[in-house]
């Protein structure tokens, strides 16, 4: 893909924070960081939009709750057609991390999180928003 160089006018205060934020991100120059927040906006955009995208779920629970278990069960059988994989790590004697790929409508795999971090006793829940890659770069 050939790169294109174009010129950006910005002001002094905003350009500052910007190289902070590079720094702390630990970009190595501006051009990198200022592509990777377009595809960032891109995949917002992506997400809100009826395309197709992939992302992943994350989920952290206490195995010990049965019921718990049973309804993360029923809810993935559910969105069957959405799920690609799903990993389960036993974290320790009680905790469990779940890893669940997601690929399709993105107000499903929105949904499929939501009821997924919803149900009672999951300690924690993400949903991380990505793209099929198409589209993007
Ligand atoms: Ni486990």
């Amino acid at each position: 893909m050939p790169l294109i160089r174009f010129g950006v006018s910005i002001d002094k205060i905003l350009l500052s924070k910007f190289d902070r934020f590079i720094k702390d991100k630990k970009y190595t120059n501006r051009s990198e960081a200022f592509r990777d927040l377009i595809r960032h906006e891109l995949i917002q955009q992506q997400w809100k939009g009826c395309q197709e995208i992939a992302g992943a779920i994350t989920l952290i629970y206490n195995h010990h709750k049965r019921e718990l278990v049973n309804k993360l069960m029923d809810i993935q059988h559910d969105f069957g057609s959405n799920i690609i994989s799903a990993q389960h790590i036993h974290l320790d004697h009680d905790n469990c991390l779940e890893i669940i790929a997601v690929k399709g409508n993105p107000k499903q795999a929105q949904l499929l999180a939501d009821s997924l971090k919803s149900v009672k006793g999951v300690k924690h829940g993400t949903l991380s928003m990505s793209t099929t890659g198409r589209g993007i770069i």
